[in-house]
């Protein structure tokens, strides 16, 4: 392999007038540069790379999201084969970044052509959607399987990158560890007012990473791109980190420099920039998204190519935190809070929680079906009592009635919000009603007033199910959420997740409190010590100190997350605005803080669009499909049916869950409301 390599970096402008064919345009560039070249020739040159010059940028327009993060194949235009000619003659590897337009077709000619002539591959451009309404700037974001390709040269193994990819370390880094000698940045400084930072990032990369990088100066058209002192210089940076040959500003000129690639450097695994990233990131999220391929046609090109898909998956979040979190429970060794002492994670897990949602007493238990079960126990719900609850939510509302010996009975909802609609509730109370069960679902609460309003009117008491709802608020309160006593869930699908199971009752009212840590732990409470025996006939739903521990960490970035769930919601708001499809999106009420726990739309076609999104990767859920009421046991045993309650089961056929945990990007939410959108067309 060539270790002395002459190097030939082709800085030229464009000056040809706009106003001329893009023929011409193409023809003047083509002969500037083959000047240019032969001159480098002559002088010995052995690799040579071209500025962006005489095509028109070409931009992917597509609504096919996956062709957004995808490279467009080789298809070469009218300019590859000229250059092709000129690498055999003059023996030179040629890089040519260029997309070119031609009698109304599109080319991607961004070859590497080796010194036989043979097009050795294709420079790639990825192409994200930007601020321009119908074309998509490209724009790299790192993925690691999209791959960075490396071209093995008669003059060095060398690199292929575009302007933006100079922001991202990882980039960088992935050509180093492709052992890449010399990195080729064809499009890679701007106007002189940025110049400096460019060409610093540039010798930070070349430095980090033990390779030359070339920094090719761009030249485009149209004002202001067609002034020349709007593109900055080209320039070479060693593998120490400095410029060493830089070209003049507006210049045409081949810059020759002698490139040692003796001077390179191979560097390790172990040092890796999106480590970095990842612990610099407030609250760090869980990757989520990953891109897988699949083979697609383009909608409008007559070509197939492999391309990227999104996988948004859903995956709980669990930083070295929350880990260390766990290990130092692990290893203090206490593991379960037999007492419930308060100096241990569980006992400071429900001081925090009780003092995030305002409420003055919490005991930790094992899920949110432990919660609810012992809040119904506590509150002394039993045989002969009738509680008042929704069907459209999980079966262990209704499971928890029946397991204690009581009735549920149902009201419907309100439809726009998929809660308890206060205007039924009394229409249901009978002389047996001990009890109201509000469901806060999907983030949002139910509308707490008149319901509680009820509630004291009739003496009744408000079990609340708030497993899907913390951190909302009702009225700018979290207290007034929670009912006499309300359940949290921590299981994996929640806001927050625990180590994937985890629950706690809450409630301002010590005796219930007590009784709840009774039945949570064999019927022994904090004074178990001194009274030395069980008070009532008892479960074991202790939570672990191990997960106690990871929901400390969690709570603390809880807000963070709601704000991340919130501001998607806003995304989803605006992408789906104006596309006129047959979807509902979930609002927020006046009185009701969302947090967007899940974000439910109602679509018509569900089944086949929930299909239709898993085939793209997208992770689209319906819950609850089956009303509570229409599962077995209920029906068996209260003979309910289809049209009992007409809105949750049309809310049941109808309700999406799109994906908006936090971590999603606003380009994974343009993925799915643009792959909602491909569906119905
Ligand atoms: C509305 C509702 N109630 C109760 C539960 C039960 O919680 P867990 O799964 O933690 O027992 C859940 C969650 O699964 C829920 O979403």
């Amino acid at each position: 392999m060539a270790t002395a390599v002459r190097y030939a970096l082709v800085q030229a402008n464009l000056d040809v007038p706009m106003t001329e064919s893009i023929d011409t345009i193409r023809q003047a560039g083509l002969d500037k540069y083959c000047r240019l070249l032969r001159t480098a020739a002559a002088e010995g040159a052995h690799l040579a790379v071209l500025p962006e010059l005489f095509a028109l940028p070409y931009f992917c327009r597509t609504t096919d999201a996956r062709w957004y993060a995808a490279a467009e194949p080789l298809v070469g235009g009218p300019t590859i084969e000229p250059l092709r000619g000129l690498a055999r003659e003059l023996g030179l590897v040629l890089v040519a970044p260029f997309y070119e337009r031609c009698d109304g077709r599109r080319f991607n000619s961004a070859a590497v052509i080796d010194a036989d002539g043979s097009v050795l591959g294709v420079y790639r451009k990825h192409h994200v959607p930007s601020c321009h309404a119908d074309s998509y700037e490209p724009f790299f974001f790192h993925q690691p399987d999209l791959g960075f390709p490396c071209f093995e040269t008669a003059a060095g193994r060398v690199g292929i990158s575009i302007c933006y990819d100079r922001h991202f370390p990882e980039v960088a880094r992935a050509y180093g560890l492709g052992q890449v000698q010399v990195l080729i940045n064809v499009s890679a400084t701007s106007g002189p007012a940025s110049e400096r930072v460019w060409e610093l990032e540039q010798q930070a990369h070349a430095l980090a990473n033990g390779y030359f990088v070339a920094a090719v100066n761009r030249s485009g058209r149209g004002a202001p791109f067609d002034s020349a002192e709007f593109f900055g210089r080209s320039y070479v940076c060693g593998p120490d980190g400095q410029i060493v040959a830089q070209a003049g500003r507006g210049t045409d000129e081949a810059l020759l420099v002698d490139l040692d690639l003796d001077e390179t450097r191979s560097i390790s695994e172990r040092w890796h920039t999106s480590r970095l990233f990842a612990d610099l990131r407030p609250g760090t999220y869980h990757p989520s998204t990953s891109i897988t391929t699949t083979t697609v046609r383009h909608p409008r090109e007559d070509h197939s190519m492999t391309v990227a898909v999104r996988e948004l998956r859903y995956q709980p979040i669990m930083t070295d935190e929350m880990k260390a979190a766990a290990i130092n429970a692990l290893e203090d060794g206490r593991l379960i809070r037999s007492r419930y002492d308060v100096d241990s994670d569980g006992g400071r897990f429900e001081a925090e929680v009780c003092a995030y949602l305002g409420v003055r007493h919490g005991v930790a238990v094992s899920s949110g079906w432990a919660a609810m079960h012992v809040a119904f126990l506590a509150a002394g719900i039993g045989p002969g009592d009738e509680v008042i609850t929704v069907p459209n939510t999980f079966i262990s509302v209704g499971d928890v009635i029946e397991l204690v010996g009581a009735r549920p009975v149902f009201v419907d909802i309100d439809p726009n919000i998929f809660n308890m609609d206060p205007a039924r509730l009394e229409a249901a109370i009978t002389p047996r009603t001990r009890a109201i069960m509000p469901v806060h679902t999907n983030g949002l609460t139910c509308d707490m007033g008149p319901i509680r309003h009820i509630a004291q009117r009739h003496g009744l008491r408000l079990i609340v199910d708030s497993c899907q709802t913390l951190g909302s608020a009702y009225r700018g309160s979290k207290r007034e959420t929670l009912g006499d006593i309300a359940a949290l869930s921590f299981v994996r699908n929640k806001s927050m997740t625990c180590g994937g199971e985890g629950g706690m009752v809450v409630t301002d009212d010590p005796d219930l409190a007590y009784r709840c840590q009774l039945f949570a732990n064999h019927g022994r409470g904090r004074d178990f010590g001194v009274a030395q025996n069980s008070q009532v006939v008892g479960l074991n739903y202790r939570l672990s100190e191990i997960l106690a521990a990871i929901g400390r960490v969690q709570l603390r970035h809880l807000d963070d997350w709601n704000h991340q769930r919130r501001a998607n919601a806003a995304v989803y708001e605006e992408l789906f605005a104006g596309r006129g499809l047959p979807v509902q999106l979930p609002p927020e009420p006046e009185w009701g803080y969302h947090t967007r726990m899940r974000y439910v739309i109602r679509a018509t076609q569900r089944d086949a669009l929930q299909r239709y999104l898993d085939e793209h990767g997208i992770a689209a859920h319906a819950e609850y499909p089956t009303p509570i009421h229409l599962n077995r046991p209920y029906v068996e045993r209260y003979g309910y049916a289809r049209g009992d309650f007409p809105l949750s089961e049309r809310a049941a056929d109808e309700v999406l869950t799109l994906p908006i945990w936090p971590g999603l990007t606003r380009d994974d939410l343009a993925y799915v409301v643009d792959t909602v959108e491909a569906f119905y067309r």
